[in-house]
Order: structure tokens, then C-alpha cells, then sequence
């Protein structure tokens, strides 16, 4: 691992004498497959350390959204990268999470759409897509120039998109667990389930994410593997903070 400009980012900002220096810079990734729950400890992990949180996955979907909108061909790799490139994507860093925007052609929120159904299933087919990996890639490394305090949630963020990241983490848990999780999450919300249903298109998922040429689904040799198939939440969650703790210390 290559602890990012370690020396360097601890630094400067203590400003009384005796406080604890700010970690001017700090990248902690998060990768695994759907349903393992990594958006909530991203975002909780992310406030509980005091950075910013970056669900990339919304990214995808929002390219996705365009697409559909714009009735494209789902796999017309070349017009859809256009499209999400003009579309002017853009976080809210004001809301808790972030909320996603499109600037063009008029400017609106366009969050509470993008886990429709059919913006997830077309969000899996263009995240095949080369020419539209290499836009968010970019568009997420931007992002970081910015918000160089942040915890990036994916499936290729300690692998392709921060190499440099200083802890990366990969959430696993059996694919029935998954689903489960999802089924309940659907009940929840009064929805009907279908949960062989569900265990069927999860294994798909995962079969498309980890076997795609760019940027597949993949554990980076220098990460921390957590299974959290028999685990809550909050000692997900607290497993993380100690490892992020015990590796790098305060964060200030
Ligand atoms: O995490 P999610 O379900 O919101 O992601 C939506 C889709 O985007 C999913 O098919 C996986 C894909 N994705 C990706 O390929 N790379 C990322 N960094 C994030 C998501």
C-alpha cells in the first residue's frame, strides 16, 4: 500500500499548539458486490470520521438515466459517453448524502430517481462500457481534487480509480444473504418480493461486474476483506473505524 503522501497530508493545519493536526488529505475506499450494505457504512463511516462521501455507484446511474432519457442504444458506447460528458453531473456536497444533479439541459435533482428499476438494470448494462468508464473514472478523480478528505464507495475505487487510497476496504457476504437484505428492504418499503427472483438477478449482477474488461469487480491485493454476511451494520461499521484508527491514526 502507498500510504498517500502520508507525511505530507498530516500536516499543516494544526493551528493551537496542542491540537491534533488535520489530515489535509485522506482517501479511504470501499469496493464489494450489491447488498452487501456498502453504501450506509460509507456513509456512516464517512461522518463518523468527519470526511466527505462519494457513492459512484449514483454516477453510473445517473449516466444510465441519461441514456434512457434520451432513448439511446444501451450499448452505443460513444453516444452515451457524450451524453453523460455534456450532461454536467454534479454533486451537492450541501445534503447528507450529497445529492446528484444534472446541469443540462436545465439544471435539476435528479436523485430519487435513479434507483428505479429500470434505471438499476440499465445502470449494470453501461457500466460495461469502456468509453463510460473512463469519463466517471476521470469525473471521479476531479472529484477527489476537491474533496480531498473523502470516503469513495464502488466497485473499482481501490483497484482502478485511487490506487493510492490510504485503507481500502472490500465488503463481501454470501449472495443469499444479499438478497435477503434486499427483500427485506423491499418489505419495508411495501413492496412485493420475489426473493429467487432477487438471488437470480444479484448472481447476474456479479457475474456481469466481475467479468467485464474494464474496471471489473475485484479484490485489490492491499485490501482489508470483510465478510459481513453474519455481521449488523453497526459492527461493520465499527470494524472499520478501528481498522482506519489503528492504520492512520486521529484524523483530526
Ligand atoms: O452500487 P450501485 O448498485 O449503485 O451501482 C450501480 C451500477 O453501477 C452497478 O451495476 C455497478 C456499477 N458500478 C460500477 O461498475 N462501478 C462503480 N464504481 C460503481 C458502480
Amino acid at each position: 500500500m502507498v500510504i498517500h503522501a502520508a507525511a505530507q497530508a498530516l500536516a499543516h493545519a494544526s493551528t493551537r499548539e496542542g491540537t491534533a493536526p488535520v489530515r489535509s488529505e485522506v482517501t479511504i475506499t470501499i469496493d464489494g458486490p450489491a447488498g452487501t450494505g456498502k453504501s450506509t457504512t460509507a456513509r456512516l463511516l464517512a461522518r463518523r470520521l468527519g470526511l466527505e462521501f462519494l457513492d459512484t455507484g449514483s454516477m453510473y446511474r445517473a449516466a444510465a438515466l441519461i441514456a434512457l432519457e434520451a432513448r439511446l442504444d444501451l450499448g452505443d458506447a460513444k453516444r452515451i459517453a457524450a451524453a453523460a460528458r455534456s450532461a454536467g453531473m454534479r454533486f451537492d456536497w450541501s445534503a447528507d448524502p450529497p445529492r446528484l444533479w444534472l446541469s443540462s439541459p436545465v439544471p435539476r435533482d435528479v436523485t430519487d430517481r435513479l434507483r428505479d428499476g429500470d434505471v438499476t438494470l440499465a445502470s449494470s448494462a453501461i457500466a460495461r462500457l469502456p468509453e463510460v468508464r473512463a469519463i466517471l473514472v476521470d469525473a471521479q478523480r476531479r472529484l477527489r481534487a476537491d474533496h480531498p478528505r473523502l470516503v469513495s464507495e464502488g466497485r473499482d475505487q481501490g483497484s482502478v480509480v485511487f490506487p493510492d487510497a490510504d485503507v481500502k476496504f472490500f465488503l463481501d457476504a454470501t449472495p443469499q444473504a444479499r438478497a435477503r437484505r434486499r427483500a427485506d428492504q423491499l418489505r419495508r418499503a411495501g413492496q412485493s418480493v420475489d426473493e429467487p427472483r432477487l438471488l437470480a438477478e444479484i448472481i447476474e449482477r456479479d457475474e456481469a461486474d466481475r467479468n467485464r474488461d474494464t474496471g471489473p469487480l475485484i479484490i485489490p491485493e492491499d485490501s482489508v476483506v470483510i465478510d459481513t454476511t453474519c455481521m449488523t451494520h453497526e459492527q461493520v461499521l465499527e470494524a472499520l473505524e478501528r481498522e482506519v484508527h489503528a492504520r492512520l491514526g486521529p484524523l483530526g
